[in-house]
């Protein structure tokens, strides 16, 4: 087949190669101090070492929660489940109470966990590195907890889910 060869700089273009890798889909949580708690939906999630247990993601250096995550101690990532649409939906917004309404529980540094998730990673910040116009954030995993649900995908700009191949 026929490929459409890549201009680096034609972003759209750019992110339409990424959106050929499919992911699942993720909410990160975290909570200030003094404040109420702030989320997003995440598919840059990946699992990176099993001993110590670390996993990452990337953060947009535009995104409203930036200097939260930041300066957070502990972060929540949810896993999504395939009938969790409408959720990812509103945690890629950026309405100011995302949490309204919702099923969730706490977990390490009061990081919610959203109720219906397939898995949930409770994480300490391990580090954080300069990634371009992201921030890469690896957290050490504290504790968790998944179910057989199946889980959300994302792939080509949009949902799907999984069938054996
Ligand atoms: C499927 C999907 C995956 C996304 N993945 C990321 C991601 O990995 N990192 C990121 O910074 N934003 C990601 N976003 C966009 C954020 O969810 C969105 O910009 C959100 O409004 C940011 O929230 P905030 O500005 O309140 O922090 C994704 C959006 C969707 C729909």
């Amino acid at each position: 087949m026929a490929y459409d060869e890549g201009i680096l700089t034609d972003s759209q273009m750019l992110r339409s190669a990424y959106g050929s890798y499919g992911t699942g889909v993720t909410v990160v949580t975290t909570v200030p101090a003094d404040g109420s708690p702030v989320g997003l939906t995440v598919n840059s999630f990946s699992s990176v070492s099993l001993d110590p247990p670390l996993v990452l993601w990337c953060l947009d250096k535009s995104a409203n929660s930036l200097q939260i995550f930041e300066q957070t101690s502990h972060f929540a990532i949810n896993v999504l489940a395939h009938d969790q649409v409408d959720l990812s939906n509103t945690f890629a917004s950026s309405g100011e109470d995302k949490f309204s309404g919702l099923d969730y529980t706490t977990g390490a540094g009061d990081a919610p966990l959203l109720a219906g998730s397939v898995a949930q990673f409770e994480c300490e910040s391990w580090a954080t590195y300069d990634g371009g116009d992201h921030i890469i954030l690896v957290g050490k995993i504290v504790a968790y907890r998944r179910n057989n649900a199946p889980g959300l995908l994302y792939i080509g700009g949009q949902y799907a889910r999984s069938t054996p191949a």
